[in-house]
């Protein structure tokens, strides 16, 4: 039987923001297990929304044995994106027609388009300007308009039964069917949460659906601001590397002067490591030597690990009692929603890591799998201490776990930078990438475009390759994202030397390799140059929740060519990224309305057209907005060289638009205190012109250089 839920009265929590409560919402869900504050400040700062552009109190839910189910109002003209990392799609819902339906499953193998993720997010936005957050950690199934009742009969227009089907083409009938057609038909989202017996609904909006998403991630705490360092370089070295192994190979990146800020260490530097110990092993034997030697260096380390602890890990034991009812790689699974639990995890990880120099983590295998051979996660029946089930556990312990290993730098005041590969609702604010052990080139730039919908970061790691075209086309997409990450952790040799796996740790180097080692050189220095502008992004998603990688269709919602793009994105406000994938010589380029130019000739191209645009190998396709000025730094080998901060302007078209960047210490929190600058350049047809404000702290950026680019 369905029971229609009494009919709430949305009650405003901030500007733009409200909530609408249906029934008895479960108890723990992701809202109510939060730990990271709003950012009422960032809220503050947004200008006053228009009118909410959808009608909340068309909202309705039942319930029944099934669960709760949600009718939300959807207008034929509404597009749909979001629910998190969706790898295999992007547009949930196109105008006018009937939209995917999507099961938020947290699964570390989604091969289809169903819904399944590394990070599903039970949140969308909507053209018309608004977002829906749905708080619950079930593996709920939104169906975008495409759900339909049953539809009366048509009657004939006059009682000659001839007329009346002749009067419909196939596309008024389905238009109508689906509810969509635009005189006047409408359509719903249903969204169907399973068990809870009522659900808390709450609202986003704003001018456009790019302010929603920014409200939403206020409203989640505000973006992260990783440490400086985070945005350089990443090589993650091969598993079975020792610390010696380790050593020599920071110095042969050196020596080879590829940029790089940090080393990730795989699970071998473990005692124990399916499931972990926790503990240094044997091929570590002074850890903290190895730390003092990476960082005179100026390199960051980064350790692997996961949350299944193995029965010899000197916390297994205080674990216990916080533990779910089932294991994971035989761990046992500590829950990290108890403060008593991350008190104990926390602690460990920073007395034995951190303490002795550990700059950050990678999380590993905090999804799930249910499509390989070996489910090895727990299962969704496991019960934890918490009250929470298998299934609500998997929806959040990647947020749970970044939580809880935030918590370590928080309270040192130490800013980090890390990987997950598991979050959800509100993890905007935890500094954590995800990533993917599928491969696929076009799926990963997908992941680049769609991740900022949702509050996420995503990082398209390179691996091997298929050739060195297919190695420099993945590097190009790897340092126009939120992490520039090779992740070399089944590669004896950085993959520059040899791409191909077997080769690469048979110790057979390429014969060609000094050519691609200078290709990759230059890729690597490209990100080493756009740090100060994409930090200057990541601050805005800090204060302002405006993701620093954006979807087109975030910034041009009206733009009907836009919605379907999935393989261009903007980085930061000026600058639109057209990656290339091997095989292309060249491809098609949208750019919106407005002037382009290309970034490295400064050559002019008018807006609204398509280009079908040649890159050569060594050449990703990036275009800068007519007007703007790049802040571009030295490319140095790692950012705490002095010429990570000279500056050398670039000035495209009149240079109208400026830019703003951001300057503070770069390593602590105390950012959030007022301890940074922003520093607001234009150009006055001779020079560079500064000022700063609000003038607190002195973090010089020294502007060294400009360049006028046509
Ligand atoms: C995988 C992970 C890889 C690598 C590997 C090490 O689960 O996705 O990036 O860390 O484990 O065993």
């Amino acid at each position: 039987m369905q029971v229609a839920a009494t009919l709430p009265s949305p009650e405003p929590l901030f500007p733009g923001i409200y909530r609408l409560r249906f029934g008895i919402p479960e108890k723990l869900t992701p809202v109510s297990l939060r730990t990271t504050p709003i950012s009422t400040d960032g809220l503050e700062r947004l200008a006053p929304p228009p009118n909410c552009p959808l009608d909340v109190a068309r909202i309705q839910a039942t319930t029944s044995a099934r669960g709760c189910l949600l009718e939300i109002p959807l207008a034929w003209d509404e597009e749909l994106y979001g629910f998190g990392l969706q790898l295999k799609s992007h547009r949930q819902r196109e105008q006018g027609k009937p939209g995917k339906k999507k099961m938020l499953r947290v699964n570390s193998d989604p091969i289809a388009d169903t819904g399944d993720s590394h990070a599903p997010v039970p949140f969308y936005v909507s053209t018309r300007g608004y977002g829906i957050l749905v708080d619950t950690a079930r593996y709920a199934t939104f169906y975008c308009g495409s759900a339909h009742p049953p539809v009366p009969p048509r009657r004939a227009k006059s009682d000659d039964p001839s007329t009346l089907e002749a009067v419909q083409s196939a596309e008024e009938l389905y238009a109508d069917i689906a509810g969509n057609s635009e005189s006047g038909g409408s359509s719903r989202v249903h969204v169907e949460v399973p068990i809870a017996q009522g659900v808390d609904v709450y609202v986003f909006w704003g001018d456009d659906l790019r302010e929603a998403v920014q409200r939403y991630n206020l409203f989640s705490g505000g973006g992260c601001l990783p440490a400086r360092w985070g945005l350089g370089n990443w090589y993650r070295v091969r598993t079975n590397h020792t610390q010696t192994d380790v050593l020599n190979l920071a110095k042969r990146l050196r020596d080879q002067q590829m940029p790089c800020d940090v080393l990730g260490l795989e699970p071998g530097w473990q005692s124990q490591k399916y499931p972990c110990s926790f503990m240094w092993g044997k091929a570590f034997p002074d850890p903290q030597t190895m730390h003092t030697e990476l960082a005179a260096q100026g390199y960051r380390s980064n350790l692997w690990t996961h949350i299944f602890a193995h029965p010899e890990s000197p916390i297994y034991e205080s674990l216990l009692p916080h533990s779910g009812s089932h294991t994971g790689f035989g761990g046992t699974i500590a829950d990290l929603s108890i403060p008593e639990a991350r008190e104990i995890f926390s602690r460990h990880h920073e007395t034995t890591h951190v303490d002795i120099g550990a700059s950050g983590y990678k999380l590993d295998e905090c999804d799930n799998s249910d499509f390989i051979a070996h489910s090895w996660s727990f299962p969704e029946i496991t019960t934890f201490p918490s009250g929470l089930d298998g299934e609500q556990m998997h929806s959040l312990v990647g947020r749970f776990y970044q939580e809880t290993l935030h918590e370590i730098f928080e309270r040192r005041n130490q800013r980090t930078y890390g990987l997950v590969r598991s979050a959800h609702a509100l993890a905007a604010p935890q500094p954590f990438v995800l990533y993917s052990d599928l491969y696929d080139h076009a799926d990963f730039i997908r992941g680049t475009v769609n991740m900022g919908f949702s509050g996420l970061l995503w990082t398209p790691e390179l691996r091997h390759a298929a050739n060195p075209e297919d190695l420099i086309r993945r590097l190009q997409s790897t340092v126009c994202s939120p992490q520039a990450l090779i992740n070399g952790w089944y590669i004896q040799s950085p993959p520059w030397e040899q791409w191909d796996t077997g080769l690469n740790n048979q110790g057979v180097l390429a014969p060609n390799r000094a050519e691609v080692e200078a290709s990759c050189r230059k890729v690597l220095e490209l990100r080493m140059r756009l740090i100060p502008y994409l930090y200057s992004a990541f601050a805005r998603y800090w204060s302002e929740g405006l993701p620093p990688f954006r979807a087109l269709v975030m910034d041009y919602p009206h733009d009907p060519v836009v919605g379907s793009i999935d393989n261009q994105y903007f980085m930061g406000d000026h600058l639109l990224v057209a990656p290339m994938l091997a095989g292309q010589t060249s491809r098609s380029i949208y750019l919106p309305a407005g002037r382009w130019h290309d970034f490295e000739t400064g050559q002019a191209y008018d807006g609204e057209q398509t280009l079908n645009f040649a890159a050569p190998l060594e050449k990703i396709p990036l275009f800068v907005k007519s007007g703007a000025l790049l802040p571009l730094a030295q490319p140095t080998l790692h950012v705490g060289e002095p010429g990570a901060r000279k500056i050398t302007v670039q000035i495209y078209g009149d240079g109208s638009l400026g830019a703003q960047l951001f300057e503070d210490d770069g390593e602590t929190f105390d950012y959030r205190k007022g301890a940074f600058n922003w520093l607001t350049l234009t150009w006055d047809k001779t020079q560079i012109q500064t000022q700063s404000s609000p003038q607190r702290g002195s973090f010089p950026y020294e502007i060294t250089n400009w360049q006028k680019m046509g």
